[in-house]
């Protein structure tokens, strides 16, 4: 039998078997049945992966409800099972595939990539869980899945060990690291992200940009050059507007991470921005709608968050420099808590109308250590106070 094959007869054999076969309890049926679910997820899964590599949004549209359906068969099993770390993690798995759904429904292939790799770090952390379960050839079966040409180049340092539980952080009752407590940057990027110079009031920095160079088009370097002449009063920090992402990461404020089930907010002292960045599985509202700090969405990929932000404003800087985006700006930002103290952060900064490229920053947050450390205000006026309120 050919893959698509496979699928319609396991996915019509379930539909008739499958629940009844969890509800009674048959245990060697039900094992059998499983399993022929999971091979058939892998199947799908690989479909999805052709589907999208092809931008073919009926297939991928087509497969990817097939996935949903079984995976909502595959949280319901662990359901009755009374199994609530697992039902999270089938939620997990459940809600990439919907986003892959929505996505391609939307032609967005970029987000439909962004939770193909969500949907697969559910699948690992899923076996991550029951590694009891998983007998002798099904891992290197999972393995040798695992090896096909990812979808999306992975990241720089995604090595074998970050898929080691590291041992050295915080972590929530779901497994997640925890992030919460105050951070902040020790760079000069707020200045200029591209290396500099020291000069009056301002310290020599390396940059935060890979390869220092960004791949502006030449209208946009050219406008680069005249808000650098024009940074003392065009700086949007200048007019107190709150600073846009990822300048929130690296504004010389300390910024406080508060955590809980479906949602993380980064709270700055700076101009009193707040931040929501969802880990619910919920994706961006459709449409374009200007936000200051723009559309924020999180998943796990192993250690380390990934957001995808959207919908900004064309009114933020990336720093004192003129380094400057359009409403266009699409960040994906990947937080990795290396120990207790320190958060590697990295972000590929994507803006069609104003960069011929992507281009990728990367930066330390550092944890707070100081007894009683807090964040206090920074208010910001936009107009010379002391004159007014002596
Ligand atoms: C909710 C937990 C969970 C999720 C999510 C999950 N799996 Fe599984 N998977 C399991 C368990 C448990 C087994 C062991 C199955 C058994 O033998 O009963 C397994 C086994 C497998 C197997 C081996 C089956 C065999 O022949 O023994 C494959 C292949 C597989 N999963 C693929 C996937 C893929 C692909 C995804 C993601 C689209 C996925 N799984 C998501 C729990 C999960």
């Amino acid at each position: 039998m050919n893959r698509t094959a496979r699928i319609l007869f396991t996915l019509t054999l379930l539909s008739v078997l499958g629940t009844h076969c969890a509800v009674a309890g048959n245990s060697q049926d039900e094992s059998a049945l499983r399993k022929a679910g999971m091979d058939t997820l892998q199947d799908l899964k690989e479909e999805v992966q052709d589907a999208l590599n092809a931008q073919s949004d009926r297939k991928a549209i087509k497969v990817a409800e097939e996935l949903a359906k079984l995976l909502q068969r595959e949280k319901q099993y662990w359901v009755l099972a009374k199994q609530p770390d697992v039902v999270r993690l089938a939620e997990e798995s459940l809600s990439a595939s919907r986003q892959i759904l929505s996505s391609a429904k939307a032609g967005r292939w970029d987000h439909a990539a962004n939770a193909f790799k969500a949907l697969e770090a559910t699948c690992t952390s899923c076996h991550d869980l029951h590694p009891e379960q998983r007998a002798g050839q099904s891992q290197p079966r999972l393995v040798l899945a695992r090896a096909k040409l990812p979808l999306v180049a992975p990241s720089r340092d995604a090595g074998p060990q970050s898929t080691q539980r590291n041992a050295a952080l915080a972590r929530n009752p779901d497994g997640t690291p925890d992030l919460s407590g105050i951070w902040q940057a020790l760079s000069t990027a707020n200045w200029d992200i591209q290396g500099h110079q020291a000069q009056s009031g301002v310290p020599a920095g390396p940059g935060i940009v890979e390869g220092n160079e960004i791949p502006y088009q030449p209208w946009a370097a050219a406008q680069k050059k005249k808000n650098y002449a024009n940074r003392a009063t065009a700086d949007p920090e200048a007019k107190c507007y709150v600073p846009g992402v990822p300048r929130l990461a690296y504004v010389p404020f300390p910024f406080q991470i508060s955590q809980t089930p479906g949602q993380l907010t980064i709270l700055s002292e700076y101009v009193h921005t707040v931040r929501v960045i969802f880990t619910n599985g919920s994706s961006h509202p459709p449409g374009h709608i200007d936000w200051w700090m723009g559309d924020s969405r999180g998943h796990w990929e192993n250690d380390t968050l990934v957001v995808d932000a959207i919908d900004f404003n064309d009114q933020t800087w990336f720093d004192h420099a003129g380094n400057f985006h359009s409403d266009a700006l699409h960040v994906i930002e990947r937080y990795t808590p290396v120990d207790a103290d320190h958060i590697n952060y990295e972000a590929t900064i994507e803006d069609p109308k104003v960069f011929a490229q992507p281009w990728k920053i990367s930066l330390v947050l550092y944890r707070h250590k100081e007894k009683n450390f807090q964040l206090l205000e920074y208010e910001c006026y936009g107009f010379d106070v002391e004159k007014y309120y002596p």
